[in-house]
């Protein structure tokens, strides 16, 4: 149950299908091509009316000071909405933290949401689109869910037109990556010609095109693999154990550290989970499928 006057809004996880690595640009970020792919991995953030702005999480590692992403996008919204009164911000996180797969990123994304839901702010999807883009490239993704194409820093997101669900087990390693130290890693391994981009972003959607899983298996690719391999040489006992338990593919879930693996169906990923789980590389799995939903209010 929530209080009274709150919302409750759901938000999922990505993985990405295909991301391929462009150079570093003036503002810090590298040029992406990519195919995301939301994954009913969700947190829920529930936001209610408060005396203060405010935001708890019992997961570690996760900050409730005013660094927190999720606060951060209430306030950027409440810059622009007259009717804006301060809230307390709680997340209830299933999306792993520094996993590479947008969490802190989804949770902003719940938070305008819910915001503007409470606030009754007006502002379009369109439009809280754009404020998602200014505090990160993948918040805008998180609102927008399903499977898409991102261009620039992976915030330009258009839809792609699939009906083919995909079911993955995550595999959880112990430690988390961090997002730069890994885009630095591969600048560092690609100046000494240590790393190449091998990513096909047309095969990936063709195959997505074709609805078969083995197609979409062979063309899964992630430019930042190499250079999070090389960070956390430890990923390797993760992919090969993957490989025994016979997934169909393979590959880190954006900058990592966790690792998405391909089954065939929703039993073959029960199966693929309890080998993973039980191979001595993972700290935990979780069996999933996707496309989800984008952020959307399930209570309130
Ligand atoms: O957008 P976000 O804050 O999640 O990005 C975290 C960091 O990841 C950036 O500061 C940058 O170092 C790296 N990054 C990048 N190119 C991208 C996205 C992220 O270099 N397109």
């Amino acid at each position: 149950m929530i209080p009274a006057g709150a919302v409750k809004v759901r938000v999922p996880a990505k993985i990405n299908l295909a991301l391929a690595v462009g150079d570093l640009r003036d503002d810090g970020y590298h040029d992406l091509l990519t195919v995301f792919h939301a994954v009913n991995l969700c947190d829920d953030v529930t936001i209610a009316k408060s005396a203060r702005w405010s935001v708890k999480c019992e997961t570690p590692d996760v900050p409730t000071d005013s660094t927190n992403l999720a606060l951060r996008a209430a306030r950027r919204l409440a810059n622009e909405c007259q009717a804006a009164f301060p809230v307390s911000i709680s997340i209830a996180k299933a999306i792993p933290v520094a996993g590479g797969m947008a969490g802190g990123s989804a949770d902003a994304a719940a938070a305008l949401v819910g915001c503007a839901a409470l606030w009754r702010s007006g502002h379009t999807r369109e439009e809280l689109g754009a404020i998602a883009a200014e505090l990160g490239a993948d918040v805008p993704f998180a609102l927008h869910g399903g499977t898409a194409i991102g261009v620039n820093r992976g915030d330009s997101i258009s839809p792609v037109l699939t009906r083919m669900e995909l079911h993955w087990v995550i595999a959880l390693p112990g430690g988390g990556l961090s997002t730069p130290a890994v885009f630095a890693e591969l600048d560092r391994l690609r100046a000494q010609g240590l790393a190449e981009s091998s990513t096909d972003l047309q095969a990936v959607l063709k195959a997505l095109t074709s609805g078969d899983v083995g197609d979409v298996g062979q063309a899964l690719g992630n430019d930042l693999q190499a250079a999070a391999i090389s960070l956390a040489p430890d990923l390797r006992r993760t992919f090969r154990a993957a490989k025994e338990a016979e997934a169909v593919a393979a590959l880190l879930c954006g900058s990592g550290s966790s690792i998405a693996l391909l089954c065939r169906d929703a039993d073959d990923a029960e199966d693929i989970a309890l080998q993973m789980a039980g191979s001595g590389t993972v700290a935990g799995v979780r069996v999933v499928h996707g496309p989800a939903q984008g952020a959307r209010i399930i209570e309130g």
